[in-house]
């Protein structure tokens, strides 16, 4: 007797959004923060003053790494035009401003003597937001280590770091938490850990691939990207425990940590969405598992650890004790959206399971989706980029389905976007939309604020609601 289960195509379903008529601030909730954001090495320039030590972005730029060599020594001067630039975000009504922490900044050395003109800028900079009533959300890591740990133990390659971390942050936290309504304590690990230690195409640079978009330095693509995460989530845990138990009663902040996080829209749906005008379209979600898992649940995806094996280290006890809800809050950097179908062989795909074991993370939410075009390289994408409907790019569907998502999936924990790369009605439609339906999203921050240097592309793409000339920093609305 054969016998057949058929799985039901996932129902392609059309989400009506709000469009801009419909609503206005006062739809959202009060205490709602609208925002825009920024990081420490991509706007502030003075890269070697005020005793600065160099972080690992300086040595990248400096070795011409970047296409059009640029470097971020100057970039946006928000070292020296602070003050005017928050000047700006009140007159555009910002309610909060995300920036990140210069680790080199303030501690040149990577640990040890604190670099008091460090601890100077940061004052001004949070004392001038709360006086324009501006929230400030520091985080405290955006990918700009100190050179000087990557060169001594190989940064996040190394359980040292964890310790290092958490004497750094808990400088921040005594010389600035007063101060700070929110803490994120990293950002986009899901992807530096991949950009960094698989494609090469971050610092460290590394990568164990003859090709790549930039010259690597040798590392274990295999291998890194596990163990880097690793080391991250652990790092994290600790500095929450640090914060929660040390800091929180008296700051009464909150702590999180942010994520990009993608949507997957059923490529059979997008082909009718392609062809038959907008038919119906499912999202899914999401490349987190083994971020969200281990700091909601305190593991791995079951699936993934089948998956990565002997790649992924375990968890003690305590160390998954620690890890459990260690988030007060998620941040979520949402871009766009990727398409995917059913992918029989997500055992094998190939060299590098890292994306592979993404799709673990899909499971929880309905029809889950493994990783065909995730499942290997960048290049990959290439084969699904003519399917994408030119109309889709921002895309406000995959971030209201996968705020509904997160909710059933993860126990509607408090969201926030820290970063959508292009402020537009029908976003902002989708995120009411959700938070009527029960979504817990608190906040949303435009990437970014002011033009920048862009890690993937330097000063070739602008994501600013204010323009830089960058010949003489000059900001124009
Ligand atoms: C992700 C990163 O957090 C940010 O540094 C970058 O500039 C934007 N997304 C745009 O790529």
């Amino acid at each position: 007797v054969v016998v057949v289960i058929v799985v039901p195509p996932p129902p392609c379903s059309s989400s009506p959004f709000l469009s801009g008529s419909e609503f206005s601030r006062a739809d959202f909730p009060p205490d709602f923060v609208f925002g825009a954001g920024t990081s420490a090495y991509q706007v502030e320039g003075a890269a070697d003053e005020d005793g600065k030590g160099p972080s690992i972005w300086d040595t990248f730029t400096h070795e011409g790494k970047m296409n059009d060599g640029s470097t971020a020594d100057v970039t946006a001067d928000s070292y020296h035009h602070y003050k005017e630039d928050v000047k700006f975000m009140s007159e555009i009504g910002l309610e909060g401003y995300r920036f990140s922490i210069s680790w080199a900044r303030l501690l040149p050395n990577g640990r040890g003597a604190i670099n008091q003109k460090g601890v100077e800028y940061y004052n001004n900079l949070i004392d001038e937001l709360v006086k324009h009533g501006i929230q400030p959300h520091a985080t405290l890591y955006h990918l700009d280590l100190p050179q000087v740990l990557q060169d001594e133990y190989g940064g996040w390659l190394s359980p040292k770091i964890i310790d290092d971390f958490l004497a750094y942050a808990n400088i921040c936290f005594q010389e600035f938490g007063d101060r700070i309504s929110h803490w994120t304590t990293l950002n986009e690990p899901n992807i530096f850990t991949l950009g960094s230690y698989d494609q090469g195409i971050l610092p460290p640079n590394r990568c164990s691939y003859p090709f790549g978009l930039r010259k690597c330095t040798s590392g274990n693509s295999t291998v890194e990207p596990y163990i880097a995460m690793h080391n991250i989530v652990l790092a994290h845990a600790s500095v929450v425990e640090l914060y929660r138990t040390k800091y929180q009663a008296t700051q009464k902040g909150f702590i999180g940590y942010s994520t990009l996080l993608l949507a997957f829209h059923y490529l059979l749906c997008v082909l009718q969405v392609h062809f038959l005008f907008r038919l119906l379209i499912l999202i899914h979600l999401t490349i987190n598992g083994r971020v969200l898992n281990p700091l909601l649940f305190g593991d791995y995806p079951e699936n993934m650890k089948k998956i990565a094996r002997s790649k992924i280290p375990s968890f003690t006890e305590s160390q998954s004790k620690q890890l459990k809800g260690s988030i007060d809050f998620l941040g979520i950097n949402h871009y766009s959206s990727l398409y995917a179908s059913d992918n029989p062989k997500t055992d094998q795909t190939g060299v590098n399971n890292f994306y592979g074991d993404m799709s673990a993370s899909l499971l929880g939410c309905p029809y889950m989706l493994s990783l065909l075009y995730l499942g290997g390289r960048l290049l990959r994408w290439k084969e699904i980029h003519p399917l994408v409907p030119d109309s889709l790019p921002i895309d406000s569907a995959g971030l209201e389905s996968f705020l509904l998502c997160l909710k059933s999936k993860y126990g509607n924990l408090p969201i926030y976007i820290h970063e959508n790369g292009l402020l537009s009605i029908s976003i902002l439609g989708a995120l009411l939309s959700a938070i009527r339906n029960g979504s817990n999203a608190r906040g949303y921050f435009v990437w970014s604020f002011l033009d920048v240097f862009e890690i993937l592309t330097g000063f070739q793409v602008r994501y600013g609601l204010y323009y830089v000339d960058f010949d003489d920093e000059n900001r124009r609305r």
